[in-house]
């Protein structure tokens, strides 16, 4: 098949770019290199488009049909509070690549929806449960999720199938600075033989899931009939201490954790996932464990560390710390 991945030079989308290509797919990739990085497509040989997903039409043209799309461009950090580019670029993009779907004739779109629509919801966190943004990057992507719903209602031929992300990590994150998961910033901290950081008392949880896995989903979606949206995650909380211990197990290292004061008046202690309804809808679960995971991106090599890590002070989501999952 013939594939657009949108955000394919970004941390995911590169990720899956090369694994579609592994298994033979003919691959475009468009980005507009806002945060995607040339070198996370090392070894691809598909064609790249260089176009913003939200502002320049004529990128429907310079990728020509495509038989699925995959839809990952969107700008991906949570504490970006320009709530009009946010919703240009997450929802406006939406739509085109929507339009571009219909009007090019791929029957098939895989997009990339964010656990950040659950907010502090309960958890483990369930696709039927309320929807409960708590930023605008969480609002552009429950926005994304209705304009699918109507799309989809109005063309009915289409199978279009949204991926709730829990907190995804693994290779090719980390031109995403800042925003990379907080498995990288820690790894980072420590291999630069600092303390590794994190707010007290570390008993805080994600439901952290590895980019292969989120690749396998994206995959899964693609082959089955069934729409709506999914979780992706593990269904497993790992806290801020147990991330530490396993990195300093697979690092070789060890270093007293230094617990800081949360500086944030609201923060999301818990993310966990329910990942029942994508075993049943779309057959997957994931396969890594957060210590498989870490010991598979980590493990017998350095990793692509923070380019820089403050001397003094961590800044907090170098801790690991922004306030909402994503
Ligand atoms: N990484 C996570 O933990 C996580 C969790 C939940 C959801 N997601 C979603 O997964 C998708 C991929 O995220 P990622 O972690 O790979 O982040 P990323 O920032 O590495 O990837 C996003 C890519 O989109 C590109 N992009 C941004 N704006 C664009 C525009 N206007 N036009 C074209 N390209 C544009 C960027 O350059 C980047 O390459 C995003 O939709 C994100 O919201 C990620």
């Amino acid at each position: 098949m013939r594939a657009l991945v949108t955000g394919g030079a970004g941390f995911i989308g590169s990720n899956l770019a090369l694994e579609l290509e592994a298994r033979g797919h003919d691959v475009v990739v468009l980005d507009d290199f806002s945060v995607g990085h040339f070198e996370n497509l090392r070894g691809f040989s598909g064609d790249v488009v260089a176009a913003d997903v939200s502002r320049s039409p004529d990128w429907i043209y310079r990728v020509g049909p495509v038989d699925a799309v995959f839809h990952e461009a969107a700008i991906t950090d949570t504490t970006v509070t320009d709530q009009r580019r946010m919703l240009e670029v997450n929802v406006e993009g939406f739509r085109n690549v929507l339009d571009f779907a219909a009007e090019t004739g791929a029957k098939r779109v895989v997009y990339a929806s964010s656990a950040g629509v659950y907010g502090a919801g309960p958890t483990p966190m369930k696709e039927g449960q309320p929807s409960q943004p708590l930023n605008v990057y969480a609002f552009s992507k429950r926005v994304m999720e209705r304009v699918a719903a109507d799309f989809v209602r109005d063309n009915p031929a289409m199978r279009v199938t949204g991926l709730r992300y829990f907190n995804v990590y693994g290779p090719r994150e980390s031109f995403k600075k800042a925003a990379a998961s907080m498995i990288w910033q820690l790894a980072g901290q420590i291999q630069a033989g600092k303390r590794p950081r994190v707010f007290q008392w570390g008993d805080q949880f994600r439901d952290f899931v590895y980019v292969k896995d989120v690749v396998e989903a994206n995959l899964r979606a693609h082959e089955t009939d069934a729409g709506g949206v999914f979780n992706v995650c593990v269904g497993k909380p790992a806290t801020f201490n147990k991330i530490i211990e396993t990195l300093h197990a697979v690092l070789g290292t060890k270093a007293e954790t230094e617990y800081f004061e949360n500086p944030y008046g609201f923060y999301q202690n818990e993310t966990l996932g329910d990942p029942a309804a994508a075993a049943k809808g779309l057959s997957f679960t994931a396969r890594w464990s957060i210590e498989d995971g870490i010991r598979d991106y980590l493990g017998g090599r350095k990793p692509a560390l923070p380019a820089k890590v403050t001397p003094s002070g961590v800044t907090p989501a170098q801790a690991g710390a922004q306030p909402t999952a994503k």
